[in-house]
């Protein structure tokens, strides 16, 4: 019986990694699941995260059993992940480690953050969860509903307050708002309440159109498109974020914006950071399997 499943599995993810799913699927077992399903959900492309599932986390947060369709280990913490928001990625989590080792923010001046495109939150929640108490308030904004009412969960399950509901001192606070970070008037329309900010981070949307058709099924069938796609050129998200970069009331002295990239376009979008003219130096990060991955500017 496993030999069939394992054999259906690794014609679709290969035998190494076959053999791992059929095991994790295997203790995550319950009465709500057979292993017959949970294969056949996997073969179709559904991402693995979602077939697991976490009835544990659904009873903590009171949740109903629709609600939360899976986690995502990310750094120490382990995230809600549900469609159609992005799973939070490996390379993401290599170069976000990095940026909290790499800058350690102090309580007598506490920086502020902006994660435009914020998903799940992952990015801002494990700066909060890393650096120390009272040290980051960090504001993310995502055109999504879905994401930013997953954004709010995983606070909530991170035990990382809003800026708003803060009872007690020092606390690292993480607030979220609507917006479209693409619109000419984002600046004025969605920030014109916060201060300027020390770090902006961002993975924004930076797959070309033409890559479409080399998606796998689990991201074109699970994930928004707007999640994933950044214009003809995959680069429309990184010239909107360099105009707003340009504004000369954004940035505190000192600043650093953090850009994940897609494969091929560090050069590029190093080069749109440094034309604003803002920084003194840029650098670029690379992931894990030696893919050049993030852009670091500083100022
Ligand atoms: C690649 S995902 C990254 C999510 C998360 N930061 C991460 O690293 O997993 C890009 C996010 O940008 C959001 N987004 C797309 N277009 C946007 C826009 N015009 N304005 C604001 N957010 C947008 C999407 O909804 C999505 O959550």
């Amino acid at each position: 019986m496993h030999t069939r499943l394992l054999a259906l599995l690794s014609d679709a993810l290969g035998p190494a990694q076959a053999a791992n799913e059929l095991r994790w699927m295997n203790r995550a077992l319950d009465s709500r699941l057979s292993l017959n399903d949970m294969v056949a959900r996997r073969v179709r492309g559904e991402p693995l995260q979602y077939i697991l599932g976490t009835p544990s986390l659904q009873i903590l947060l009171s949740l109903p059993a629709h609600y939360t369709s899976g986690t995502q280990p990310f750094g120490p913490l382990n995230l809600l992940v549900r469609p159609p928001v992005l799973i939070p990625r490996p390379e993401t989590e290599h170069w976000v480690l990095r940026l909290a080792d790499s800058f350690l923010p102090t309580a007598t001046v506490p920086v502020s953050l902006l994660d435009l495109g914020t998903g799940s939150g992952c990015i801002p929640l494990l700066l909060c969860h890393l650096w120390p108490p009272g040290t980051v308030n960090a504001h993310g904004v995502d055109i999504s509903p879905h994401a930013l009412r997953l954004a709010q969960d995983n606070a909530e399950l991170c035990g990382i307050p809003s800026r708003l509901g803060l009872t007690k001192n020092p606390q690292n606070t993480f607030t979220t708002s609507s917006a479209n970070f693409l619109a000419k008037d984002f600046k004025d329309a969605a920030l014109s309440a916060y201060p300027r900010f020390d770090i902006i981070t961002s993975n924004p949307p930076y797959i070309p159109w033409k890559e479409f058709l080399e998606l796998p099924p689990s991201v074109i069938d699970f994930e928004d498109p707007r999640a994933l796609f950044g214009g003809p050129s995959g680069l429309e998200f990184y010239h909107a974020i360099s105009r707003l970069i340009s504004h000369k009331d954004i940035l505190n002295p000192g600043a650093i914006v953090a850009l994940e990239v897609g494969h091929d376009q560090a050069s590029a979008v190093q080069a749109l950071m440094h034309d604003t003219g803002c920084f003194l130096r840029t650098e670029i990060w690379l992931d894990p399997w030696g893919k050049q991955r993030t852009v670091i500017a500083r100022m």
